[in-house]
């Protein structure tokens, strides 16, 4: 929360893509993924850049194996979580697997319905192969972010969530991509799980930001999923950073909970009927 010298709250204001593009060389840009309505509300109080209902939530959220199982309709309804909160940071919308691979119209529809419910902009995974149609949902006035490296819809593919871009092959690889879509319009990108020398190359070559996840230091900013660094959920990244034990937090105080109920020590606070005549007459009844 930004306070001025007499201590007054400040009022954050509604940050925009402009805003993301111009911490590029003056500030780092914090990025966190959040996925319901309290969590934002807490995220935005902490004062974070950029917001992502990141297609994770499959995994952390929705107890699915993989990114691979959300659809639309459950992106949908996290982003409208999300929006209800009214953060000031810039919310990215993840295009799930398979919304948007097909044609442009089918692209543009898909990420059109997330800006109606409030996002300010849609991420895609993938690299030149989708240079085109991430150029048609530019022009349609729908701001992108791009996303290379680890691109966890093509796990399969890849051959697992390993780091890539450690021999000069991948590397080179990554990096053309992310030239061509700085060219194709994106307003910032994800770097995932690469070598950090891919992502400061990259990072020093494009204009516009890099925010990266597992890819090292050398970049505009970082993201990182919210459980990982909360220390919900049984498995985290290597990458990842638990900056609190939130799992046995949260299970001590249901164990409080489950004690006082089996010990008659909740309820505490109770409340009864307004005269003993009707009580009387309630219970004679
Ligand atoms: O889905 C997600 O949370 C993401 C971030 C890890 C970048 O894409």
């Amino acid at each position: 929360m930004q306070t001025n010298y007499i201590g007054e709250i400040l009022e954050r204001k509604k940050l925009t893509i402009r805003d993301i593009m111009k911490m590029k060389n003056n500030k780092k840009i914090v990025a966190i993924t959040s996925y319901d309505y309290p969590t934002t509300k807490i995220i935005d109080e902490a004062g974070v850049d950029v917001i992502l209902i990141g297609d994770s939530l499959g995994m952390v959220v929705l107890g699915y194996p993989s990114t691979l199982q959300v659809t639309m309709d459950e992106m949908l309804i996290h982003t409208k979580a999300v929006c209800n909160a009214n953060p000031k940071a810039l919310i990215v919308s993840d295009m799930p697997f398979m919304s948007y691979e097909f044609n442009k119209e089918k692209a543009i529809l898909n990420s059109s319905k997330f800006l109606r419910l409030g996002a300010d902009a849609v991420k895609l995974e993938g690299g030149s192969e989708y240079k085109d149609i991430i150029k048609s949902i530019v022009n349609s006035g729908i701001p992108v972010m791009g996303h290379i490296g680890l691109t966890p819809q093509k796990y399969k593919q890849i051959g697992g969530y390993r780091l890539l871009g450690k021999n000069y092959q991948e590397a080179k690889e990554i990096y053309d991509d992310a030239v061509q879509l700085e060219d194709s319009g994106i307003f910032s990108l994800v770097i995932e799980y690469t070598a950090y020398e891919v992502a400061k190359k990259i990072t020093e070559k494009l204009s516009i930001p890099t925010i990266c996840i597992g890819s090292g230091p050398y970049c505009d900013g970082q993201i990182i999923v919210i459980n990982d660094i909360l220390g919900l959920g049984d498995y985290s990244p290597d990458f990842a950073k638990k900056y609190v034990d939130l799992k046995n937090i949260i299970k001590d105080a249901i164990i409080n909970y489950k004690t006082d109920v089996e010990n008659g020590k909740f309820p505490e606070k109770f409340w009864g009927m307004k005269s003993e005549d009707d009580r009387k007459k309630f219970f004679e009844s």
